[in-house]
């Protein structure tokens, strides 16, 4: 993995392979000599998000100068900083370079340290590939990139290098666990990455394997995981910073594969349903920067991890449970399976007296058709904490947009031979979704429906095909803002 570290130019003996600058639409650049000045006054770089240029032979600049276009300078955000990062740090990969520095520009009203943690993120969210599993895996790999800043404004750049760094790794752990296929990562490999992030920052765990689960009285999981033969498991990660104070939960959606159970999917594009841990792999990613960054509060991890598939054994159509809470659900489509098991997970949370909990899942196709691929869906029953969740996702380019839950939502859940029935129906489908979930939370709560952006056909400057680790950043950053 590449290693982010920030330097000044003037040091001595410091030649990069590749320096890269950002430009605005239409700037000019200033001290990149002449060349530079040439290729943008005759119209060949015009600055535009994404563009860029290679020179070679700059002199005291050292061997190749890279412009990066940032887009117009009134429309400037982080996201275009972390995304000309990446293209930066793709372009020096790709032409077999050990390193790369990246000049930090100056931004107003935005300290260094955010700059330097943008960019960083921005570096190594655009290098990571998963290739583990082919056979003849490129190695070349960047070793250095350097964030280039002001010799008085270097150690605050160095902070925010290791800050990104962080954040960032949370983000490539997520992608990592969501991207095997459910083969390789079942519900017992979930927990043992749960056990290696506990050893490594000193966390408390507790998994619970079915006989725990069902004597806990977490039916909605032992009945979405009663037919699988990879065993379920119920994984309770505790990070401990913030002395007596009340924790944060977070709940993490962790289907290893949704089959649909007895009500089965369509098979085209059944392959994407490994995607469906998505959820607890971005829990389980913001736990692991939660102890690199050591945050100073309570945070409690839990993620209900199971296979949903049919058998003999399945649950049907029409059941009804009891569910932890005591709620009884009558089952109208195994295939809202998500549900089930996060209702428990949020049931199981108030034994933790929480100051907020938030879950994520990929719980229904409906939030994907309602935003795409460029906003999660947020609901919840606490303004400010719904507030609080949309802003991390603005600050990390991780957009997470309100939607409502009506009481009539509510009303469209009403059970007939139970108290409330787990789906409602294609209209208003990821709204009667979180209404339900809503029925098991009674302290400030919210939802993030990752089931459009958690991953993609197609990658951006950072992300590639596959799990692009939303919603671990996003996270990680209300996380931080709870420490500030
Ligand atoms: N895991 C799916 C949701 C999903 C669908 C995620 C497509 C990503 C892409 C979830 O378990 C599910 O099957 N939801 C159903 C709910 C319905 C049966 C009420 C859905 O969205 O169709
Ligand atoms: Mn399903
Ligand atoms: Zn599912």
């Amino acid at each position: 993995m590449v290693k982010i570290r920030a330097m000044n130019r003037a040091r001595e003996e410091f030649t990069p392979e590749l320096l890269a600058v950002a430009l605005y639409k239409g700037e000019s650049p200033r001290d990149l000599g002449e060349d530079a000045a040439g290729v943008v006054s005759g119209g060949d770089f015009g600055g535009k998000t994404g563009e860029t240029a290679l020179l070679y032979g700059q002199g005291g600049l050292g061997p190749r100068l890279l412009l990066v276009g940032l887009g117009e300078k009134d429309l400037f955000t982080l996201e275009k900083l972390r995304r000309a990062a990446a293209t930066a740090a793709r372009r020096a990969r790709s032409l077999k370079l050990q390193s790369a520095a990246f000049s930090l520009p100056a931004l107003p009203e935005t300290a260094i340290r955010e700059i330097a943690r943008t960019v960083a993120e921005g570096a190594k969210l655009g290098l990571y590939r998963f290739d583990r599993h082919k056979s003849e895996a490129d190695d070349q790999d960047l070793e250095t990139f350097w964030l280039l800043a002001d010799e008085g404004a270097l150690e605050e750049a160095q902070q925010g290098a290791e800050l990104g760094e962080k954040v960032a790794g949370g983000s490539v752990l997520a992608r990592d666990l969501a991207n095997e296929p459910s083969n390789v990562a079942t519900p017992e490999y979930l927990a043992q990455r749960a056990r290696k992030i506990s050893e490594e920052y000193g966390m408390e765990l507790a998994v619970l394997d079915r006989a725990s689960i069902e004597e806990e009285g977490l039916t909605g999981l032992a009945t979405v995981g009663r037919s699988a033969s990879n065993e379920p498991y119920f994984i309770a990660l505790e990070h401990r910073g913030g002395g007596d104070s009340a924790p944060v939960v977070l709940i993490g959606k962790a289907v290893t594969f949704d089959s649909g159970g007895i009500s089965i999917k369509p098979s085209a594009g059944m392959e994407d349903m490994k995607f469906d841990m998505s959820g607890g792999a971005a829990v389980l990613g913001a736990m692991e920067a939660a102890g690199a960054l050591d945050l100073r509060l309570n945070l409690v991890a839990l993620v209900p991890a199971t296979e949903n598939l049919p058998g003999g054994d399945a649950f049907k159509p029409g059941d009804v449970l009891q569910m932890h809470s005591g709620k009884t659900v009558e089952i109208v489509t195994t295939d809202a399976e998500g549900r089930l098991i996060l209702a428990d997970a949020l049931s199981y949370a108030r034994r933790y007296e929480p100051s907020a909990v938030v879950d994520c899942a990929t719980l229904t196709g409906a939030c994907a058709v309602a935003l795409g691929d460029h906003a999660s869906g947020l609901m919840g029953n606490d303004e400010d904490l719904v507030a609080e969740l949309k802003t991390a996702g603005e600050t990390t380019g991780e957009r997470a947009w309100p939607l409502p839950l009506f009481g009539e939502y509510t009303e469209q859940i009403k059970g007939d031979t139970a108290d409330i029935k787990n789906s409602g129906g294609r209209r208003g489908g990821a709204l009667t979704a979180g209404a339900f979930l809503k029925e098991f939370a009674d302290y400030p709560w919210a939802h993030l429906d990752v089931a459009g952006t958690a991953y993609g056909k197609k990658g951006n400057a950072y992300t590639t095909k596959g799990a692009t680790g939303v919603p671990a950043r996003l996270l990680i950053e209300f996380l931080l803002g709870r420490t500030r």
